[in-house]
């Protein structure tokens, strides 16, 4: 099985940590891909609209996010990590999530997500659930391209911002929770399509056959839910 991680901070600290503790007991069984932002994807997006009108390719940054791109949909499990900061996560990584909003159910959702697992893992000085609020973009970036099956690792550091410096209890309990989050990988199955998906994706279906009725050559949008059937 495949896994791709996007860690959303370069820095070696406790987001690095917490994620290694966690794909340690998966790396024997499975093939891990990473990517470290901003080094892998270092631009913000410019609004200029490209891939919603034309086409994906032309975005003047896909030749780094396409890679990305290709890694997630080859991925059966995709790990996305981050520090908080400012209540929210960094700005590299919502760079890249802002690269992947074609891809939302809204305008060219790729069928492959919708039987993809993810795992979300951020940390924080604050409190757990300061560390929980702040996965909010990359909770509703996944669930609008189509994944249903989210799991997420929230951590409230409280003591201190350096790895070696918590105390044996606090790190031993950190480990524990990102082993047990492992464990429900080890076996990688497809996801279902949940409730909530199934009602985001009938949504954006009228939404586009409402649209289409209003062009005289369907848009790059409708295209695409023309080619996949889906109206
Ligand atoms: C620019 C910046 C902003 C931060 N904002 C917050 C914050 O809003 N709330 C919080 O609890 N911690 C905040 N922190 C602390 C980090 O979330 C915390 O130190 C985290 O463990 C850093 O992860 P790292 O060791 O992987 O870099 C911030 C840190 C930085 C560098």
């Amino acid at each position: 099985m495949k896994i791709t991680v996007i860690n959303g901070t370069e820095v070696k600290g406790c987001t690095y940590h917490i994620k290694e503790e966690f794909l340690a007991p998966l790396r024997g069984g499975h093939e891990v891909t990473e990517f470290y932002l901003p080094r892998d994807m270092p631009h913000f997006c410019c609004g200029c609209k490209t891939c919603f009108v034309q086409d994906t390719a032309r975005c003047p940054h896909n030749a780094q996010v396409e890679p990305i791109w290709n890694a997630v949909i080859e991925a059966d499990l995709i790990v996305l990590t981050a520090p908080v900061y400012g209540l929210g996560i960094p700005a590299g990584l919502k760079a890249l999530l802002d690269h992947f909003c074609v891809r939302w159910m809204v305008h060219r959702p790729d069928p492959a997500m919708f039987s993809k697992s993810a795992v979300v893992m951020t940390n924080c000085i604050g409190a757990g659930f300061m560390a929980k609020s702040s996965q909010r973009d990359i909770v509703n970036a996944l669930s609008w391209m189509g994944v249903s099956r989210i799991r997420r690792l929230a951590i409230g550091l409280l003591e201190g911002v350096i790895w070696d410096e918590l105390s044996d209890k606090r790190r031993s309990n950190i480990i524990r929770k990102a082993r047990r989050l492992a464990s429900k990988h080890a076996h990688i199955r497809p996801a279902g399509k949940s409730l909530k998906t199934r009602a985001k994706f009938l949504m954006c279906k009228g939404m586009h056959k409402a649209v289409l009725k209003n062009e005289e050559t369907p848009g790059a949008d409708n295209r695409h839910w023309l080619e996949m059937g889906w109206i």
